[in-house]
C-alpha cells in the first residue's frame, strides 16, 4: 500500500465506548485509518481518559466559554486544520453542526447513530431516548446505523447497517447496551475503514 492512512479525528461528548472501539480496531479492521485527534465538549466525558490511555492528543472545546455555536465551530475547525484532519467520526458527539461546518468536510464526516435510520432519529433521538423510543413503540427489532453527516439531522447517506433484536423484558439501558455490543462497536470501525480507504485511495490518485 503506497502513501499515509487518513487521519482521524473522533469528536466525543461520554463515555466513548464508541472511541474505544475505533482505537482497538487500529491496525485490525481500521488499516487505512488513524486516530490522531479527539475533540470533546464535555470536560467530564470519560472518553477523554480513553484517548489519554491510547496516547491520543484531545482537546476539550466548550461552547459555553465561546459563548456562540459559530465561535465553537470556529474553535473545532481550526483545530481540525491544525491536526490535518482527513476524517471526522462523530461517535456519541451530542451537538448538532451546521451545514456550513459540514460543508466544509463533504463526505468525510461520519457519525453514529442507535437505531434503523430513518427510524427513530433526527432532532430529539440520541442516546437512551432512542431506545425508550424503541420499546414504547413495540418493535422487535431494532440496531444501528453508520451515516454520512450534512446538514440534516441523522439525514445523510446510510453507510452501512446491522439489525439488533429486542428481547422480552428489555429496558432501555440492556437494549442499548445490546445495541453497541453487538452492532455500533462492530459497523463503527468497518465504515471508518471503508472510508479511510477511499479517502487514502483518493490521495494517491491525486499525486499521480
Ligand atoms: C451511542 O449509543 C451512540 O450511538 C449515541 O450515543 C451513544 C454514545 O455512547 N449517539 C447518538 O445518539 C447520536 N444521535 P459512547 O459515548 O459510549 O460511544
Amino acid at each position: 500500500m503506497v502513501g499515509r492512512k487518513s487521519r482521524i479525528a473522533v469528536m466525543v461528548s461520554g463515555g466513548g465506548t464508541n472511541l474505544q472501539a475505533l482505537i482497538d480496531a487500529q491496525g485490525k479492521v481500521l488499516m487505512d485509518g488513524e486516530i490522531v485527534l479527539v475533540i470533546a465538549n464535555n470536560a467530564k466525558a470519560y472518553a477523554i481518559t480513553r484517548a489519554k490511555e491510547a496516547a491520543i492528543p484531545s482537546k476539550v472545546i466548550l461552547k459555553k466559554e465561546l459563548g456562540s455555536q459559530d465561535a465553537f465551530e470556529e474553535a473545532i475547525l481550526k483545530t481540525l486544520a491544525d491536526y490535518q484532519i482527513d476524517l471526522i467520526i462523530l461517535a456519541g458527539f451530542m451537538t448538532i453542526l451546521s451545514g456550513d461546518f459540514t460543508k466544509r468536510y463533504e463526505n468525510r464526516i461520519l457519525n453514529v447513530h442507535p437505531s434503523l435510520i430513518p427510524k427513530y432519529c433526527g432532532d430529539g433521538f440520541y442516546g437512551l431516548k432512542v431506545h425508550e423510543a424503541v420499546l414504547a413503540a413495540g418493535e422487535s427489532v431494532t440496531g444501528a446505523t453508520v451515516h454520512y453527516v450534512n446538514e440534516i439531522t441523522d439525514g445523510g447517506q446510510i453507510i452501512m447497517q446491522k439489525e439488533v433484536k429486542v428481547e422480552p423484558g428489555d429496558t432501555p439501558e440492556s437494549l442499548q447496551k445490546r445495541v453497541m455490543e453487538q452492532a455500533e462497536w462492530m459497523i463503527l470501525p468497518m465504515a471508518a475503514q471503508m472510508v479511510s480507504e477511499r479517502l487514502r485511495k483518493e490521495r494517491e490518485d491525486e499525486c499521480i
